[in-house]
């Protein structure tokens, strides 16, 4: 992993630089205020507020260092949410990495601890994190993917289109808004026309909504 390497956001929180993508995981603007922003409150947060729910099932497009599974499922215990989390990840980190992202700091003791110890086994199958929070990350490409199910709220954290476009064309998001349920909620850090437009083809309804620190605006898009 010789590719890999940290560096700080504006927040103070850590993210990887991977020199091959050319390209960071997280927001230079703040890693921490990103995933919190853009996946938690405007997605997460913002559907079980809506649909009144206690329950629910996401499903994240780029699992990397687990930053956005910890901050929706420290949420989660903390409001009495039950969350049932699955991660799709081409290229998973190894668990040391993990270790030193320091995001022990932004979750309680026993979430942290218990995310490192599922991390690898979470990779075979689905990890009961604790009472409420559980784990399987599907280590394949998007276009591998499949499933059975359908889920609540997509995190759609792909490397950005100048970097990785494939993950922005029609057939990789048609292939992924086929697992969310009507009435579903689609998010992501970016908005582009091009964005707007296929979502909107896919029978989304689109929302522009304020974007995380460095950005204006961002996408979320509801299945109809
Ligand atoms: C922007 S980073 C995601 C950061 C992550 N959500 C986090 O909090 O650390 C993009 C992620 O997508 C993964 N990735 C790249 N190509 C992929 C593909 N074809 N299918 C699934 N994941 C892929 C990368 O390995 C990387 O972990």
């Amino acid at each position: 992993m010789e590719h890999l390497s940290f560096a700080i956001t504006s927040d103070g929180s850590k993210t990887i630089f991977n020199e091959q993508v050319g390209e960071n995981y997280h927001s230079r603007h703040g890693a921490l205020q990103e995933s919190k922003h853009v996946f938690l409150g405007s997605g997460l947060s913002y559907f079980l507020e809506n649909k009144k729910k206690k329950k629910v099932s996401v499903l994240e497009v780029g699992f990397g260092t687990g930053l956005n599974f910890l901050v929706s499922a420290d949420y989660c215990v903390r409001n009495e949410i039950e969350l049932d989390y699955f991660g799709i990840e081409a290229f998973p980190l190894n668990k040391e990495l993990i270790s030193q992202t320091a995001y022990n700091e932004y979750v309680s003791e026993e979430l942290w601890n218990s995310f490192l110890n599922h991390y690898q086994e979470a990779f075979h199958q689905k990890c009961i994190i604790n009472n409420q929070c559980t784990v399987q990350i599907i280590e394949k490409k998007l276009l591998d993917f499949s499933s059975n199910d359908q889920f609540d709220v997509i995190y759609f954290d792909a490397f950005a289109a100048i970097h990785q476009a494939e993950m922005w064309s029609l057939e990789s998001l048609t292939h992924i808004s086929k697992f969310i349920k009507t009435g579903g909620v689609f998010v992501t850090y970016a908005i582009t026309g091009d964005l707007k437009r296929t979502m909107k083809s896919l029978g989304f309804s689109i929302e522009k909504v304020p974007g995380a620190a460095g950005k204006r605006e961002m996408l979320r898009a509801t299945k109809l």
